[in-house]
């Protein structure tokens, strides 16, 4: 008896851990938004290992040649159930930057919810560790003890506080919280474990920064997690029972069946809870503020589209007269230079001025570097008041006085908005399209602006279209932006590119969004409506299993924002979001924070007199990569505004993920 049992033990090894190759029966799994997928094929693949084992007759009456051909078949399905396993747990390992054992340290949780997150980690990394030990038997499968195999099988089931069947109990318990309990109090899924935690993630703007993962898929990322072990540990304990089976300590089968129900009924819970939390859970990713601001790695700038500028009133008719007041000319141009005075020391303004006004008689102007964008760096009026930021001035400060005409007329050196165009003036953007290579199944997975030839793009970033949503790693890229220059022939404005200017300054701030599931970004433009940049996006229908683009060129169309801010009723009307007297953007010492809705605007203008002199103009350009992980085909795009109370603030493109909610299926057929 003894011995007849010992020859069985290489082969319960094998089917454990098998040395046969695979049948090359199942797809391989490619995509990480895949899990549920992997737990239905997993268990679809437990399951025919069982109707082998079930068809073999019982302990002693052996018929060893068949059972041997029975056992193969089995131990096939059984690597290919493992390898699948690990297959699946690398590429989330990989792609995933925040696992469960990392939650805690990263996330400002409550007492309650950090305990249970560590009660969480623990399960998890016991389950893990008896399913690594599973695996190691395969080393020494030639010299173990059949009682080493059979006591394994028995812990792995047995009923104690110990085993990895209760393990599963209790982290099942502690992530979605007790069913019964549930059913009495009439408590929905937002009060389980699975929902605070999206609800404080959305909470923390940090997060979203260190992991680029929109809530949603922090939430699916936790479910991939916690799926792979309770997949783990299943498929333990069906192999543990298929192994006493055989073995001879019994039948098993209505045991095997018990647990099996188990699972399916927890399966489903955990899936609708998925899907409800997943409903509820936005999509959005930003990117928050570097560490440190750099100019053309972080940010960028429109540059002096309205910028302070000191000026005459002698100067500001073509009469050479001084009979008004500063404020009268809110709209004119520089029309001379009387006299050669300090209008012959500083580069004039050759665009409109606007907005001129009367600080104090008498001034030190300091001017700025040759090379600079600012025309003065600060200008100090005898009654104390400084514009812009007193320091030591290199090229030195230059004396500036107003003058008497006669006794009446006091000839005031104004401060004024100057709105010139010229070669240190990047204020373009470029209205051409953007679209991904949809003719090799391409799509949009990513946003940035990037300044080029002075004229501001919005790149895009895009990979190849998988089946169920995923995105093929390797093949993402950046495609180049249009490099054309505003001087070249055959380039329009108005067509090509957009000037911005004191009339025409403004760019809506929209999530452009669609709720059809079967279409995703493949393009972006901008266009103008009018005085408006204003953004378009362009959506191509696909096919999720397969992951094909459907006739790209027959099934895409634009989408936008049509309301203005005179549009329509009060609701549809578009809302400003005013800025005024900020100071330089890179200032603040804060993180900035999105301050912006859907069916906003916000003009570009100038920095405050007293802050800066008015010489930057704000917001500036965030150009930093907006990019999800995992990269994921996008629902929507958008640009906001981020920043603080008093600063300039930022410009920023936001990406929404496509959502996965309605391919989470609770399973209809059993397993
Ligand atoms: C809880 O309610 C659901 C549906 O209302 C039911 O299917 C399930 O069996 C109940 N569970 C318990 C443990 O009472
Ligand atoms: C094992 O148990 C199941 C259900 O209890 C029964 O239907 C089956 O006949 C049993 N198998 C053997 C070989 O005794
Ligand atoms: C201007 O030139 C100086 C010295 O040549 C250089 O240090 C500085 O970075 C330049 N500034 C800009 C804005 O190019
Ligand atoms: C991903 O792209 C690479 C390079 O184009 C290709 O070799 C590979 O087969 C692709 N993978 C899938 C799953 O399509």
């Amino acid at each position: 008896m003894r011995a007849a049992m010992k020859r069985f033990i290489p082969l319960f090894l094998a089917l454990l851990l098998t040395l046969q190759q695979p049948a090359p029966t199942t797809a391989v799994i490619e995509d990480v938004l895949d899990i549920i997928h992997v737990v239905k094929e997993v268990s679809t693949g437990i399951l025919k290992a069982w109707d082998i084992v079930q068809a073999s007759p019982l302990g002693a009456n052996i018929d060893f040649p068949l059972m041997r051909e029975k056992q193969k078949k089995v131990l096939q399905r059984l690597k290919e159930v493992t390898r699948q396993i690990d297959q699946t747990e690398e590429q989330h390992a990989e792609y995933v930057a925040l696992a469960i054992d990392t939650v805690t340290s990263h996330m400002n949780l409550n007492a309650p919810m950090l305990a249970k997150m560590n009660d969480i980690g623990d399960t998890v990394n016991r389950i893990s560790s008896r399913y690594q030990q599973m695996q190691k038997y395969e080393a020494h499968k030639d010299k173990l003890e059949m009682s080493t195999l059979v006591t394994f099988a028995e812990w792995t089931v047995s009923p104690n506080a110990h085993s990895v069947h209760h393990l599963m109990d209790r982290l099942h318990l502690t992530l979605f919280g007790s069913e019964e309990k549930a059913n009495t109090t009439g408590t929905s899924s937002s009060s389980s474990l699975l929902a605070q935690l999206a609800t404080s993630y959305e909470a923390s703007t940090n997060e979203i920064c260190n992991t680029q993962q929109s809530a949603q898929q922090f939430v699916y990322s936790l479910y991939a997690d916690i799926a792979l072990t309770e997949l783990k540990a299943y498929t333990m304990m069906e192999f543990s029972w298929m192994m006493l089976r055989v073995y001879g300590k019994g039948n098993f089968t209505q045991e095997a069946e018990l647990m099996r129900t188990d699972y399916e009924r927890r399966t489903e819970r955990t899936l609708k809870l998925l899907k409800d939390v997943m409903t509820r859970a936005d999509r959005i990713v930003w990117r928050c503020d570097p560490k440190k601001h750099v100019a053309g790695v972080t940010y960028d700038e429109v540059t002096r589209l309205l910028q302070g500028y000191i000026e005459n009133e002698v100067d500001l008719n073509n009469e050479e007269t001084c009979r008004e007041t500063c404020s009268f000319y809110q709209s004119t141009r520089s029309e001379g230079c009387y006299k050669d005075l300090y209008c012959a020391r500083q580069p004039k303004c050759s665009g409109r001025l606007y907005n001129c006004q009367f600080v104090d008689s008498d001034m030190w102007v300091c001017p700025s570097p040759k090379n600079s964008t600012r025309r003065y760096e600060y200008i100090e009026y005898e009654n104390g008041r400084t514009l812009g930021q007193r320091a030591n001035c290199v090229r030195g400060t230059t004396k500036v006085d107003s003058w008497w005409r006669y006794l009446f007329w006091h000839c005031s050196y104004c401060f004024c908005m100057c709105d010139e165009q010229g070669l240190k003036s990047d204020r373009f953007f470029n209205l051409r399209e953007a679209v991904s290579d949809v003719k090799r199944n391409r799509v949009v997975t990513g946003l940035r602006f990037v300044k080029k030839n002075r004229i501001f793009h919005l790149q895009i970033q895009e990979g190849e279209l998988l089946p169920r949503g995923g995105i093929n790693h390797t093949t993402l890229s950046w495609k180049p932006v249009e490099n054309y220059n505003i001087f070249d022939r055959d380039v329009k404005k108005g067509t090509d590119y957009h000037t911005l200017s004191y009339e025409s300054r403004s760019i809506d701030l929209d999530d452009v969004d669609t709720d059809d599931n079967s279409f995703v970004v493949t393009g972006v433009r901008f266009r103008v409506v009018g005085a408006h940049l204003n953004l378009e996006a362009c959506y191509s229908e696909f096919d999720f299993k397969t992951g094909q683009l459907l006739q790209p060129e027959v099934n895409s169309y634009w989408k936008s924002n049509d309301n203005t801010d005179v549009s329509g009723d009060s609701k549809t009307r578009r809302e400003k979001v005013s800025l005024s007297n900020a100071d330089v953007s890179t200032r603040t010492i804060t993180y900035s924070i999105p301050q912006s809705r859907h069916n906003q605007y916000i003009e570009f203008t100038n920095t405050g007199m007293d802050k800066d002199a008015a010489q930057s103009t704000v917001p500036f350009m965030d150009i930093q990569d907006v990019i999800s992980n995992p990269p994921v085909p996008l629902s929507g795009i958008g640009i906001y505004y981020k920043g603080r109370n008093g600063y300039g603030g930022f410009l920023g493109p936001k990406i929404i993920t496509y959502d996965f909610t309605p391919h989470v299926q609770v399973p209809k057929n059993k397993l």
